[in-house]
């Protein structure tokens, strides 16, 4: 098994807290196995910190697989880094050169404030899961699957869709901080599906107007789709543009119903 070793330069942002005035800080990185993850490269450096009594880099992470979305670091301007469909956690070392500089900073947009160093406040994003992201209707026990046939290709693209880690990458690469292609997954993964039917219309227009309070606006650039670790299509925006149409009138209509 190759085990080459390089020696990097890193430059980090730090930022001792929300309103402070941040800088970049160069470190020194000698010896870092091919094989090390990108988070692990990070772990080395802020074991050798604590060793000086120094103040460790402080970054998000958490499951370490691609799974739970923490993981979020602009390395040299790209989100999650320069492979693509790869969360920061599953970057490898092997992906850069020895002599390399990376620069890694946090997540750059105005809805997701930075909290100390390279972790930022991802709770915009809980905002607009909180306003419609669920299925409230009682469903009662989990009924056997196949009493409920959905079409292949239905089902692939709400699993698809379903595939969204929440990890805020299509944000900070959008650069209008547009949370559309997360906004949009969440409401297709349900929208598609026959149990998200009954609140299809309320959970779009409340999403979709949560998003607005918080995030830019969308203008077709496609920088989400790209930077997204779990290639969402950006097909999904428009699903969710349709459904947000027909919910003002839908729901219109049943205001003045009642
Ligand atoms: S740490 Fe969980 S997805 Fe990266």
């Amino acid at each position: 098994m190759s085990n080459h070793l390089k020696d990097l330069k890193l430059k980090i942002w730090r930022q001792s807290g929300p309103a402070a005035k941040g800088h970049f800080e160069e470190y020194v990185m000698p010896e870092i196995s091919d094989e090390a993850s990108f988070l692990e490269m990070l772990d080395v450096l802020n074991e050798g910190l604590i060793g000086e009594n120094k103040l460790p880099v402080v970054f998000d992470h958490d499951c370490r697989e691609g799974i739970c979305g923490t993981c979020s670091l602009m390395i040299n301007g790209q989100a999650h880094g320069p492979e693509r469909s790869t969360a920061t956690c599953q970057l490898h070392m092997r992906k850069f050169k020895s002599g390399d500089e990376i620069v890694i900073e946090p997540w750059r947009a105005s809805a997701f404030p930075i909290i100390k160093d390279l972790m930022v406040d991802r709770s915009a994003f809980d905002r607009i899961i909180e306003s419609g992201g669920f299925i409230s209707a009682n469903t009662g026990g989990a009924p056997d699957a196949n009493l409920i046939p959905i079409p292949k290709s239905v089902a692939d693209a709400a699993m698809d869709s379903a595939q969204c880690i929440g990890c805020g990458a299509c944000v900070a690469a959008c650069p209008n901080g547009a949370a559309n292609l997360f906004t949009a997954a969440k409401i297709a993964h349900l929208n598609l599906l026959p149990q998200g039917q009954a609140e299809r219309y309320k959970r779009t227009e409340a999403m979709v107007e949560t998003m607005d309070e918080y995030f830019g606006s969308c203008t077709n650039h496609g920088e989400c789709e790209a930077a997204c670790p779990k290639e969402i299509s950006i097909d999904v925006i428009a699903l969710m543009n349709k459904d947000y149409r027909k919910s003002k009138l839908k729901n219109r209509k049943e205001i003045s119903r009642n």
